[in-house]
């Protein structure tokens, strides 16, 4: 069977507990019975991850965390772990969004211990990877994306069972707001399916016999995430602002 097309929700801090389970209702009445072809994956802020999870339970929509430390627990304050994530349901967990790494420093070692620590509580790590627009500008990019994967996966064993999941997010293209209007700088779908394809081929050099799902973020609308999609080497997209809104995701999701 192919693999599905991915639709995943990272709704940042954008709504609160109850916005979110009330949200989250409304897809699972609206988008409850995806057909298998599209996977449908919501990132609610850590205060709303087990509301959400209840409220999509019986649905074909999953919950994934929008970030976990890797320590199982402890004496860490402020922080959940990627075990408490999935012990209120969640499946997945963003990791390295660029959010996390240009607001809060991390850095490319703590996404990796992130990523080992998802890995390790059973989760499907998202590792989100982007260029900033300086980078961008001076034509370095692949440069930096290369050493993101890289710091993440190299030598590392991937279970078999688990999917290898990569976002490519320009930071550039990501919007900052929750209303349409605010939108990132435009990324060509055609360089978005130009990284992706980069990031095949870099993943396979890294971790033969692991062929990756990449999607791409950033400013994803529904006018244009049809465009996105259509590029070969893309199988979804990581929407923020467009999917904390009923009528847009229903859009987005319904687009192909
Ligand atoms: P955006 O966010 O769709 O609001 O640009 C995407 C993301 O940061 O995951």
């Amino acid at each position: 069977m192919h693999n599905p097309i991915y639709f995943f929700a990272n709704w940042k801090m954008y709504l609160s507990h109850d916005e979110s389970v009330a949200l989250a209702r409304s897809f699972a009445e609206e988008l409850g019975e995806l057909s298998p072809a599209k996977r449908v994956v919501l990132f609610p802020s850590a205060l709303a991850l087990a509301g959400v999870s209840e409220a999509v339970a019986r649905s074909a929509l999953q919950t994934g965390a929008q970030n976990t430390y890797w320590v199982a627990k402890g004496g860490v304050t402020g922080e959940i772990s990627a075990e408490m994530a999935a012990g209120v349901g969640a499946r997945y967990v963003l990791v390295g969004h660029s959010e996390r790494r240009h607001l809060f420093k991390e850095s490319n070692h703590e996404v990796r211990q992130k990523l080992e620590a998802a890995l390790a509580a059973g989760l499907t790590p998202v590792l989100c990877v982007g260029d900033t627009l300086h980078e961008h500008e001076a034509g370095e990019a692949d440069e930096v994306i290369e050493a993101q994967v890289r710091s993440a996966l190299m030598d590392l064993v991937w279970p078999s069972d688990v999917q290898l999941i990569v976002a490519y997010e320009p930071v550039w293209a990501i919007s900052k707001g929750p209303g349409h209007d605010e939108v990132g700088l435009y990324c060509d779908p055609k360089e978005a399916g130009q990284m992706a394809e980069k990031l095949v081929r870099m993943i396979a050099g890294l971790l033969p016999g692991n062929a990756p799902i990449i999607l791409f973020g950033g400013s994803v609308r529904p006018h244009n995430v049809r465009a996105y999609l259509a590029e070969p080497h893309l199988a979804g997209v990581l929407v923020g602002a467009a999917a904390t809104k009923l009528e847009s995701w229903r859009e987005i999701v319904n687009a192909v």
